[in-house]
């Protein structure tokens, strides 16, 4: 996907591409490195070079960017004697390796802007910044040191180090945010630069949709670049999917679609790319004027501003509306100005408005799902089904390491998996008096989900709730008898933590105490199981005979049996073939009925998923989505009461043209007849835009097939439910702009009186939605 991504960056008007390198995908195994296909970082970067693109990489190696234990590797955090971000020998020397390995690969091919490559920027470490305090003098010691390292590397390029205020010279501080107009390098000399404006939010199970509006990221670029900003960079651009288990955590979901300009599967978001692009151009146009010119800043009433960028030929301005309800409407060097709340113009010459932030002209495009075309019948994937083979640790408490102690499950599993049995067995005697009434077990977990059995019975699961603490204590009751019971707990990890002071040692797994207790009267007995011998069980059985390698899973060993298939049953593997959709279009799995797992494709691995994970109600009670005003990550969210995420997924790359394999693995329990797979494609598209504008109607390489509304004056609502309102002109809008438009694949034409009829109210606009031809290949 990397050229047509790239392609569609530069398309959208960018400059450069930025990118974090993940430590922990290319040195899974300390001195063992993995820059084979899509870990290919040399061709990424090329691929980059060769779109025409400037690039910015973020080394790091310390990503955060809710990637599994921010980019670390486990192996790391179990080497003796180590501790992360800190003046520490054993942590810095592996720093400096692996930093050292990608400067030099990047030297080698000479990408570097010193060597007349496209790397503009290098960044090392990550916001250290922010938590820099909890390091104390040693804290400090190691952001210079981090700084000396880098230099020393002798890249011919500045470093970077964001959210670093005063950082050590000659390292330059950056800033990230939603909003960085505000903010000033300590150092008068360091550029205004922003390496992370974020573009929406991510997404954790639980929680809901995340939307940042096209006018509010618009009117964050251009206050930036109005207050004297340099570089200005997206994250996320395009976000995509974290594959396999490499979502950060805890409880972080597959898709990392972020709200960004290109979405998850790499389609236009519409409308805030296109708003974005013209954005882009525009800045563009006065880009001699902003670096050359002299700036001179004028109030012209108590929430608007003009900047004024001059050279001697040249000036251009920025007429800004801070007010976060009221728009203004201010006569400029004798022109009369609308700026809505909230809003940027920019006047390439001072006179003439090309862009508001506020006033879209972009297209919006409503994306749709549609079924597999390629199945005969989609509804129809036949399943087969084997159990997980819990029993050697449910039953029997079989494992591979036995210790005294509960041990945390980054120091037990080395993160090889998100499975770890934690197994003890304790023996009572006829006359215990854990016996002499219903005992309870009790569990402390650091998370993240945790399922127990006695005796080889399953009896319960917990989880932390969205938002809440994500260590809990798990309470059951529980029947003991006579001599030997065992206690088997699986413990399930959701990804690894990757922020805050000291995230690598925030624990995971199950935690001390472990009890049984009895109440009996005014009594209580405990016993204290955290000392037992534990007998530990790294991963799954299926997982470790690659049940889901579609080589094996066709294995005769391997017994897969079709009827009937079971529902809601826990620790289950399903299995079922397809035909890939046809054509190019973006393919998606809909998950819809199943509880939480892992699923592949042809043996890629989709991700985690758990579609019964469902968005908190609460979290959408706020007041309806404005553009204007803060943006925050509690407001404008969407899709409550639905699951976080119920589409997972499938790169065309994953796909053969004839049989395809699907494999899930079910923890919880569920339903997979609901299972299909579909494309995403543009459903219909409006325009909703003040008049005097040329605007585009395009469905992306198919035609447009109907005009479903269209009119002229003031319309309300919003795409998918135009209506007219008591201002509208009389001439029938949806007949010109069908003559205009239907059957092709994309049209262009001026809003104005003179096409759409006169109607009587001021700032008129015009608003259309046109639906896209649904055709099969
Ligand atoms: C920043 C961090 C990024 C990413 C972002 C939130 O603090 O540098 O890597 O985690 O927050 O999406």
């Amino acid at each position: 996907m990397w050229p047509d991504l790239i392609r569609k960056a530069k398309e959208g008007g960018l400059d450069a591409v930025e990118t974090y390198v993940f430590w922990n995908a290319h040195e899974p195994v300390r001195r063992q490195y993995d820059f084979s296909g899509n870990l290919d970082l040399v061709r990424f970067l090329k691929t980059i070079r060769d779109e025409g693109l400037y690039a910015i990489l973020r080394i790091g190696p310390y990503a955060c960017a809710e990637w599994n234990y921010g980019g670390f590797p486990m192996w790391l955090h179990n080497m003796p004697g180590v501790s992360f971000r800190t003046k520490n020998d054993v942590f810095m020397n592996e720093m400096k390796n692996f930093t050292s390995l990608i400067v030099d690969m990047v030297k080698r091919e000479r990408l570097f802007a010193s060597q007349g490559g496209h790397i503009i920027l290098a960044q090392i470490e990550n916001e250290y910044g922010n938590v820099m305090k909890s390091y104390g003098e040693d804290g400090k010691s190691y952001i210079n040191w981090c700084a000396q390292m880098a230099d020393s590397l002798d890249i011919g390029v500045p470093w970077i180090m964001c959210q670093q205020a005063g950082a050590p010279k000659p390292m330059l501080e950056t800033c990230n945010g939603w909003y960085c107009d505000q903010y000033k390098p300590k150092d008068p000399n360091t550029p205004k630069m922003w390496t992370e404006n974020w573009t929406g939010w991510f997404k954790s199970w639980g929680g809901a949709d995340p939307l940042r509006t096209a006018e509010d990221l618009a009117y964050s670029v251009a206050r930036f670049f109005q207050k004297g900003g340099t570089l200005q960079n997206y994250y996320m651009y395009h976000g995509g999917t974290n594959f396999g288990r490499t979502s950060g955590g805890p409880y972080m979901t597959t898709t990392y679609d972020y709200n960004a300009p290109l979405d998850e599967y790499g389609n236009l978001n519409q409308p805030k790319w296109g708003h974005l692009k013209q954005l882009h151009d525009v800045l563009h146009s006065i880009e001699y004027t902003l670096t050359h010119g002299d700036v001179n800043t004028q109030k012209i009433d108590n929430f608007v501003t003009v900047t004024i960028y001059q050279t001697n030929d040249k000036s251009s301005c920025f007429l800004s509306n801070t007010n976060t309800t009221t728009d203004a409407k201010v006569n400029f060097g004798g022109i009369n100005y609308f700026i809505p709340a909230w809003s940027i113009s920019i006047l390439p010459d001072c006179r003439e408005e090309a862009y508001n932030t506020a006033k879209i002209y972009a297209q919006t495009s409503m994306m749709i799902k549609k079924s597999n075309k390629a199945e005969d019948e989609p509804d129809s994937l036949k399943w087969a089904w084997r159990p997980e083979l819990i029993e050697s640790a449910s039953v029997h408490g079989k494992g591979d390491v036995s210790v005294n102690k509960i041990v945390d499950q980054k120091d037990m599993a080395n993160d090889a998996s998100d499975y770890l049995w934690y197994m003890t067995s304790v023996v009572l005697a006829k006359d215990d008096p854990m016996l002499n009434g219903i005992a309870t077990l009790r569990v402390a977990d650091t998370g993240h989900v945790l399922h127990a059995f006695v005796n080889g019975k399953y009896i319960g699961s917990q989880w932390a709730k969205y938002g809440k603490n994500v260590a809990y204590v798990f309470e059951k009751n529980i029947k003991l008898s006579p001599g030997k019971n065992l206690i088997s707990l699986l413990s399930v990890t959701v990804g690894f933590k990757n922020y805050e002071a000291k995230f690598d040692l925030v624990g995971a797994g199950i935690s001390s105490p472990v009890e049984l207790v009895l109440n009996e009267g005014n009594q209580t007995f405990v016993k204290d199981l955290s000392s037992n011998k534990w007998t530990y069980k790294i991963g799954l059985d299926g997982i470790s005979n690659k049940v889901f390698d579609t080589d094996c899973a066709s294995k005769p060993s391997l017994k897969w049996v079709s009827d009937p298939v079971p529902i809601n049953r826990n620790f289950t593997w399903y299995k079922t073939t397809f035909k890939a959709p046809l054509g190019n279009k973006p393919v998606v799995v809909d998950l819809v009925g199943l509880g939480k797992g892992m699923a592949w494709v042809n043996g890629h691995s989709l991700g985690r998923y758990w579609p019964s994970y469902i968005a908190d109600e609460q979290l959408c009670k706020t007041k309806p989505c404005d553009y204007r005003g803060r943006y925050s990550d509690k407001k404008c969210l969407s899709k409550c009461g639905e699951p976080t995420q119920r589409w997972y997924h499938v790169p065309r790359s994953f796909l053969n043209d004839g049989e395809n394999t699907l494999i899930l693995f079910e923890e919880f329990g569920g339903n997979p007849s609901w299972v299909q797979f579909q494309t995403v494609e543009v459903g219909s598209v409006c325009v909703n835009a003040y008049e005097g504008k040329v605007v585009e109607l395009s469905c992306h390489s198919r035609p447009i097939s109907k005009i479903k509304f269209s009119s002229f004056g003031h319309p309300q609502g919003v795409c998918g439910s135009f209506k007219k309102s008591e201002c509208e002109s009389d001439v029938d809008a949806i007949l010109i702009i069908e003559k205009e438009c239907v059957g092709k694949e994309s049209c262009s034409f001026k809003i104005s009186e003179d096409k759409f009829g006169k109607a009587y109210c001021e700032a008129k606009r015009l608003a259309v939605e046109a639906v896209c031809e649904d055709f099969t290949f």
